[in-house]
C-alpha cells in the first residue's frame, strides 16, 4: 500500500475525481466531507479496500484531531467556493475558509506535507497588459478572494506545503459544478441555444479538471522538489477571451446564438493572462485542451435531462 491521504471536501467538485484517482493508483484515501451538495459523488469508491469515508465537518476540533491521524499528505479542499456563495454565507464562509484551515495547521504534526488549491482571481485587476506570475500582487475583490488569500498564508507557514493557484477548472465532475464559466456558457448553448455574454473582451485562464487532479498527483509524487511554494496551475493555450471561449463552443454547437451584452457591465472584473511556466518548469504541463472539454461537456448536457444542484 502506498502512502496515506487525507482530502477534505472529497465529494465536491475536484474531490470526487481526486479520490477516484488516487483509489485507482493505490494510496490509501481518506475522504472527508459534510455532503453539503452531492450525495453520491463517491459511492463508487465503496467497492475499495483503500478507501474510507468519514462523514463529518472540518471546522470541528474533534474531528479535524481524529482524521490527521497517520496520513501522510493533507489535501483541503473543503471550503465554501466562489463569490456569490461566500457573499451569502459570510459567517460561516470564514469558519470555514479561513478558521479551519488554522485548525488544520495547529494539529498537524512537522512531518505531515499539505497541498492547498487557491484561486489566482485576485489577478488580473488592473494588471492589464501583462502575464500574471506567482509575485503579481493579488488584489482580491470578493470574500471569497480575501479568505482563500489569507489561508494561502496560514499553510505557506507550515514549512512542508504546496499551493496551486488554479485558473478557472472546467470539465466533468461526478459532483457537477455549473456556476464554472465553460461549464455554464457549455450549458447554456445547448440546452437554450443561446449565449450572452458581457464584457467579451475580457480575458481569462482555465484548466481541466483532471489535469488539476494531475498536478496533485504530481505534488505527492515529487513533494521534496516543489515544496514551500506557490504555483500557477492553467492550461497555457487557454489564455482566451470570453468571446474566443464563446466562439470556441459555437464550432461544436449547430445554431447557437452570441449576443454580446454592450449596457452591463460583469460584476466579476477579471482581465487577464497567466504564466504557468513556474510549474511547466519544474516539471508538470497541463495538457487537456479546452475543446475536449467542451465536446464532454456538450455530450453531458445533451443526454441528461438532471439539473444539476449548485452552490451559488
Ligand atoms: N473549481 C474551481 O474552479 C476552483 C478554482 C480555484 C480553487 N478551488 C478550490 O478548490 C477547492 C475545492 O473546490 P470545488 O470546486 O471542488 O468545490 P465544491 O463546492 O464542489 O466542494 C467543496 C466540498 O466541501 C464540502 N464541505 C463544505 N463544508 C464542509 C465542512 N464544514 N466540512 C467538510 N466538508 C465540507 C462540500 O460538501 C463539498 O463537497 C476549494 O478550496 C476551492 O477554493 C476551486
Amino acid at each position: 500500500m502506498k502512502k496515506k491521504i487525507l482530502i477534505t471536501g472529497a465529494a465536491g467538485y475536484i474531490g470526487s475525481i481526486l479520490s477516484t484517482e488516487l483509489v485507482k493508483l493505490n494510496y490509501e484515501v481518506v475522504a472527508v466531507d459534510i455532503l453539503k451538495y452531492e450525495q453520491n459523488s463517491l459511492s463508487h469508491l465503496h467497492f475499495y479496500k483503500n478507501f474510507k469515508f468519514i462523514k463529518g465537518d472540518v471546522t470541528k476540533p474533534s474531528v479535524v484531531k481524529k482524521i490527521l491521524k497517520g496520513c501522510n499528505y493533507i489535501i483541503p479542499l473543503a471550503a465554501l467556493v466562489g463569490a456569490p456563495l461566500c457573499d451569502k454565507f459570510k459567517k460561516e464562509t470564514k469558519r470555514l475558509n479561513v478558521d479551519s484551515i488554522k485548525l488544520l495547521i495547529k494539529h498537524l504534526n512537522k512531518k505531515q506535507k499539505i497541498i492547498y488549491p487557491t484561486t489566482n482571481s485576485g489577478y488580473g485587476v488592473g494588471e492589464k497588459n501583462k502575464f500574471c506570475d506567482e509575485n503579481s500582487p493579488l488584489r482580491p475583490v470578493s470574500l471569497y478572494g480575501v479568505t482563500k488569500l489569507q489561508a494561502e498564508k496560514i499553510i505557506l507557514s507550515h514549512k512542508n506545503s504546496i499551493c496551486f493557484r488554479l485558473a478557472t477548472v472546467f470539465g466533468y465532475s461526478y459532483r457537477m459544478r455549473t456556476d464554472l464559466i465553460v461549464n455554464n456558457f457549455t450549458q447554456k448553448a445547448v440546452k437554450e441555444k443561446k449565449l450572452e455574454i458581457f464584457e467579451p473582451h475580457f480575458r481569462r485562464n482555465f484548466v481541466h479538471v483532471k489535469d488539476v487532479v494531475s498536478a496533485f498527483i504530481f505534488a505527492i509524487e515529487n513533494f521534496n522538489k516543489l515544496k514551500n511554494n506557490i504555483y500557477n496551475l492553467g492550461l497555457s493555450s487557454a489564455n482566451i477571451t470570453k468571446l474566443a471561449l464563446a466562439k470556441k463552443i459555437k464550432n461544436k454547437v449547430k445554431n447557437l446564438k452570441i449576443k454580446i451584452i454592450t449596457n452591463a457591465k460583469d460584476p466579476d472584473k477579471r482581465d487577464y493572462f497567466v504564466s504557468n511556466k513556474k510549474i511547466e518548469n519544474a516539471g508538470f504541463k497541463a495538457s487537456i485542451p479546452l475543446e475536449k472539454g467542451i465536446s464532454e461537456l456538450i455530450d453531458l448536457f445533451s443526454s441528461s435531462d438532471v439539473d444539476f444542484i449548485n452552490n451559488y
